[in-house]
Parts: structure tokens; sequence; C-alpha cells
């Protein structure tokens, strides 16, 4: 379904690593809904060569960046205004990793350089491509910069890990810088809370089978899908949501507001 809600604008989307990433479907998306962009994910991540795939059937050109990396985030920004022939109208942040997740280490018991490594990738990159972006001048005036977060942010959930203090900073920093680029350049910066998907960060997190299955209980819409999510994301890229900034919006099936459902009850009857 196709509406050429984007037609004309350009932009960048991060963190597409396989066809389940969010990011592959806001990038299919967003072709459909007639934008051009520059595909972008860490070097490391591109070996196995899929996003090469993706470049092809969404026309797009394919420019491997770390995002903790500033010297990588101007050279990705710069060019991208070359091959795109102008400043961009969107961004799409999807990106994050916990070293500390990754190695199974609890959270009671971090290891403060992996910490720091996460956080890092998964929270301070934000800042770094706002901040290269708007030093650069290469969004053009009402642009829409979206990163994903989760739900962690606000409640406990154990098994998140580090991953929950990252999202947290994650948001703030889509309020603070928010602020700055809306009264300086009327660009907009948000955060868009995901349900639980299957991607590879997500079943990186322990018991994410399970977990999955009682957010779909706990949801009265059930779990949002990724390509729903990227749905979303179109939305927020386009003129029909120019004034919404420096929000945190969930994307959920409503499990940020349920206290309980009837469905989780009556598992607990049975
Ligand atoms: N899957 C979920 O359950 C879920 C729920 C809510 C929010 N999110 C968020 O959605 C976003 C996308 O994750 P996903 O679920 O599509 O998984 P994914 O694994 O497909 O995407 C994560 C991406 O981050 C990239 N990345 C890691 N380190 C990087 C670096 N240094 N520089 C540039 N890119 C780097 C990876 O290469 C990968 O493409 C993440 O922010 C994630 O936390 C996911």
């Amino acid at each position: 379904m196709a509406n050429n809600l984007l037609k004309g604008k350009r932009g960048i989307i991060f963190g597409a690593l396989n066809s389940q990433s969010i990011a592959w479907k806001v990038a299919q998306r967003a072709h459909e809904e007639g934008a051009t962009f520059v595909l972008t994910n860490a070097p490391i991540a591109m070996r196995m060569g899929e996003i090469n795939e993706l470049a092809k059937e969404t026309g797009s050109e394919v420019i491997p960046a770390d995002a903790t990396s500033v010297e990588d985030l101007e050279n990705l920004v710069s060019k991208s205004m070359e091959i795109l022939g102008g400043k961009l109208d969107f961004v799409l942040h999807s990106i994050g990793m916990s070293v500390n997740v990754r190695k199974g280490r609890d959270y009671t018991n971090e290891n403060y350089d992996w910490t720091m490594k996460g956080l890092d990738v998964s929270a301070l990159s934000f800042h770094k491509v706002l901040q290269t972006t708007k030093k650069l001048d290469a969004v053009n005036d009402w642009g829409s910069i979206v990163a994903l977060s989760y739900i962690a942010a606000q409640r406990v959930f154990p098994d998140y890990n580090d991953m929950a203090d990252n999202k947290s900073y994650l948001e703030s920093i889509a309020r603070s810088f928010g602020y700055h680029y809306g009264v300086d350049n009327k660009v907009r910066v948000n955060t868009i809370s995901q349900s639980p998907t299957m991607t590879t960060a997500g079943s990186g997190v322990k018991g994410f089978n399970e977990f999955i299955n009682f957010s779909e209980q706990m949801s009265p819409l059930g779990n949002a899908s990724a390509l729903a999510c990227a749905d979303y994301c179109i939305a927020m890229f386009s003129d029909l949501t120019k004034y919404v900034t420096m929000q945190n919006l969930y994307h959920d099936g409503g499990f940020s507001n349920t206290g309980v459902t009837q469905a989780v009850i009556d598992k607990f009857g049975e």
C-alpha cells in the first residue's frame, strides 16, 4: 500500500543487518513511498553482504560507518548528500548492542568496559548522529530523525540488562537534542518504543521466546510486527507528523498502558 508519503525525500537508514531487521523493513517501505536513501551499517556487519541485496532492491548505495566514530559519520553524511543530490529529510537510527547481554554477564555483575561499549553503540551514537548532521547542516527544515527504543527504559525487564539504561539515555537524548534541533533548525527528533520483535538483536536477550509470548498476551492488540513498526517510521518521516518532536512514542499494541489482561489472568487459573 504505497501513498507517495515520502516522494522526493532523502534519507539515511542505519541498522539493516538482514531481512528480519526493523531497518530492513523501513528501507523497503521508504522505497515504496518514493524516498531515496543511503543504507549504512558497521563495517563488520557487512561481512555477510546481505545489505547489498537490499541496496539492489531499493536502488540505494551502501556506505559503511561505525556509528560510534564521528569521522565515519561525517564521511557518511557528507557523501550521502552528494549521492542523493541535496540535504536529508529523514534519518533512522536502528542500532543496539550490549556486550554484557551478548556474553551473558548479569546486570549486578557488569564488566564496565563492556557497559561503556554498549552505551556508546546503543545510545551515545544517536547523539553523534544528531551532532554530525547538525554541524554539517545536513537536514532540511521539518526533517525527522527517529531512533528505536524499548519500554525497559521505563519499567524493569530483568534480562534486558544494561540495555535498559542505554535505552533511557537514548530517549533522553531525543528530548534534549530535539529541543536544540527544533529551535535552531526546525528538525524533529523522536524515539519509537517498539514491541519485542524477533530479530538478531532481539533474540540475543535471554528467555526472549517466552517473553515475546508474554508480551503478546499482555498487549490488547498483540505485539506490533517489524513491518508495522516500519509503517510507523514512515508516518514519522512524512509531512503528516510535522509537529511531533522530543517524544518517546509507544508502538506496542497497548502494552505500555496495560496492568494485566484477561488472557494473562486466565493463565494463572489453569
Ligand atoms: N527486536 C526487538 O525486540 C526490539 C524491540 C524494541 C526496540 N528494538 C531496537 O530496534 C533497533 C534495531 O534492532 P533490530 O531488532 O532490528 O535488530 P538488528 O540486530 O537487526 O539491528 C541492530 C543493528 O545495529 C547494528 N550495529 C551494531 N553496532 C553498530 C555500530 N557500531 N555501528 C553501526 N551499526 C551498528 C547492527 O549491525 C544491526 O544492523 C535497536 O535499537 C533495538 O534495540 C528492538
